[in-house]
């Protein structure tokens, strides 16, 4: 089951701590979101689960961490400077602006004037000044993507790992976009983290590359709980393509709103080696970059079976955090009927995923010998390195269950009056509400073998 609108998920985010909109006290800012205790822990999981299954799962991908601040220089020859625009209208009666292909009849969707001006591009990359002197020479932006570091960073990253194709170079980072209407709660925002791969391969077999980029990314949705049949491919049409693809395949999902993009990966063909390549050719610094091994900046590769020299292909999966995150809560959230009529909501988040681990609760708030033992429970289990683990001492089981059921936790161990007597403890899972009792000495082997991933 999923949310029924995105009412329901926003108010659970708020309610639990998940998300709150960004200085908020002041009014909020438009697509701006923070991510709360529960988020916090939601959003790492979800990162450390791609960043296993991109890097730790494979002997052919380096991690990566660049800067945000780009030279303007690197988004010119990227094409962004361009290209990364929507084209917007002017409303002359109420002096707002809209996206173009938000006009519906010609009208305003403000005010539903139609004196509108012509569609104008608008770039979406903000801009900031670089040290103490705000002039043409100083301006940065805030990257748009973390693609283009990798990039610039490619002959770094060769040079010093010996990298030869097909490989990859990951990361995770704050991207920035200042777009025209945000909208449908953290689904398009101005300040997001996208997790990009990009991934290097000789010219000719990309078109391969590229289906299997599919594939694996599929397999790795249907771990976080998003089903295959959830997703839909999108082939991008032709002129939809952005400025360097080749071709695109977005995985498209049924978010509360409609079915929109989670995903995109796309066939970069050699366009952005390529460009930087040609800047810096430009400047001497890669007089042939075919040849020239010690360059100064070289974004070309060798082949060792050929000695021949090419520029790679890339193919690049490329996935929004704040979209998984609203994919991966909506898939998990549940309001079920129980058999008293009664209904309980439920997040059934894979457990690797889950904010909180493990929530361990004296049966008493104020007997001292409980809420010890439960403490010290607390303190073996926080040491296993799993993630979160809670001490809930409200002395209120049932309302702590609720909480806990609404949180994601897959499991919440209660510490009673036959905990002093026999040392064993009660287990409750989240999703059956079963409960079971194992000696104290069984917890740890018990909780690492149902967290895993
Ligand atoms: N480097 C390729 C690239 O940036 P993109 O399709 O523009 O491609 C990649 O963005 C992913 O980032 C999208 O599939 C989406 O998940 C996420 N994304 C893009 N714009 C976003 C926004 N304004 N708010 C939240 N997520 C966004």
């Amino acid at each position: 089951m999923t949310a029924k609108s995105m009412e329901e998920l926003t108010s659970l985010c708020k309610r639990r701590g998940f998300i709150f909109q960004s200085s908020e006290a002041y009014g909020g800012m438009q697509g701006i979101y923070d991510f709360g205790p529960l988020g916090v822990e939601l959003k790492n999981n979800l990162k450390t689960a791609w960043w296993q299954s991109m890097v730790y799962e494979r002997d052919d991908v380096e991690g990566l961490d660049a800067a945000i601040l780009t030279p303007q220089k690197v988004l010119h020859y990227s094409g962004h400077e361009e290209t990364f625009s929507d084209p917007l209208v002017d409303c002359r009666n109420c002096k707002k602006r809209s996206r173009a292909d938000h006009i519906i009849d010609g009208k305003c969707p403000y005010c539903g004037s139609t004196e509108l001006t012509d569609p104008r591009p608008f770039n979406l990359m903000f801009k900031t000044n670089v040290g103490p002197v705000e002039d043409e020479e100083s301006f940065a932006y805030l990257r748009p993507e973390t693609a283009q570091h990798i990039f610039t960073n490619f002959k770094n990253v060769v040079d010093s790992t010996s990298r030869t194709v097909p490989f990859g170079i990951a990361q995770i980072g704050k991207s920035f976009r200042n777009e025209i209407t945000p909208r449908n709660f953290i689904f398009r925002v101005r300040e997001f983290e996208i997790m990009e791969l990009e991934y290097f391969v000789k010219p000719g077999t990309d078109e391969d590359w590229h289906q299997t980029w599919v594939d694996l990314r599929l397999d790795w949705w249907e771990r976080q709980g998003v089903s295959r049949n959830a997703i839909q491919l999108h082939n991008v049409p032709k002129d939809d393509l952005a400025h360097y693809s080749k071709a695109t395949l977005d995985l498209m999902y049924r978010f509360p709103h409609g079915m929109d993009e989670l995903e995109g990966i796309a066939n970069r063909t050699d366009f952005d080696l390529g460009s930087h390549t040609k800047h810096q050719s430009k400047l001497g610094l890669t007089a042939d970059v075919k040849s020239n091994r010690d360059s100064t900046v070289r974004l070309a590769i060798q082949d060792l079976s050929t000695n021949q020299w090419f520029v790679p292909f890339v193919i690049e999966p490329s996935a929004g955090v704040e979209r998984a995150i609203l994919a991966v809560l909506n898939e998990a959230y549940e309001i079920e009927r129980l058999e008293n009529g009664a209904e309980r909501t439920l997040l059934r988040l894979p457990p690797h995923l889950a904010p909180i681990k493990v929530a361990v609760m004296p049966l008493k708030r104020n007997h001292e010998q409980i809420v010890s033992v439960a403490r010290e429970t607390v303190k073996k289990l926080q040491f296993l390195g799993l993630g979160r683990i809670t001490l809930e001492n409200t002395g209120n089981i049932g309302k702590s269950y609720r909480k806990h059921d609404e949180a994601g936790t897959p499991m919440c161990v209660t510490v009673d009056f036959q905990t002093l007597e026999d040392d064993t403890v009660t287990i409750r899972d989240r999703d059956s509400m079963d409960q079971i009792r194992l000696p104290r000495t069984e917890l740890s082997a018990h909780v690492t073998e149902a967290i895993r991933m």
